[in-house]
């Protein structure tokens, strides 16, 4: 268990080694997520339409270590982006990764950018 989420750590913007493709805009959903590989992670990536803004986190739960946060509702608390894990609606925030509701562990964020056309994720 402590493996899989070993493989996860937040990465922030000045961090970032490589902006690894993940796909053309148009492959992701409005106001909802999709999931990523890249290497042997899963990234769950957001898509907020209304502000235009992009959100990347572990696909992976860390409270029963379910690989299904970009199944998960997104919304927003007080301006903070969030995601609601749909197995049993841990909530985190997609700006630091903060569990919300403040009962099991943080999840990893990752910086997302978009150039031409493209969705990129930082990893370092
Ligand atoms: S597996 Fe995500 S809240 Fe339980």
């Amino acid at each position: 268990m402590q493996t899989l989420l070993s493989k996860y750590t937040p990465v922030t913007e000045s961090e970032v080694k490589i902006w690894f493709k993940a796909g053309p805009i148009h492959a992701f959903p409005d106001n909802a997520g999709a999931c990523v590989k890249y290497q042997d992670k899963q990234i769950a990536v957001f898509h907020f339409t209304a502000q235009g803004r992009w959100y990347a986190c572990q696909n992976l739960c860390p409270h029963r270590m379910e690989m299904v946060l970009s199944r998960g509702l997104i919304g927003d608390e007080k301006g903070e982006p969030k995601v609601a894990c749909p197995m049993h609606k841990r909530t985190f925030s997609l700006l630091t990764g903060e569990n919300l509701t403040g009962d099991c562990g943080t999840i990893a964020v990752y910086p997302v950018k978009v150039a031409d056309g493209e969705v990129y994720i930082g990893f370092s």
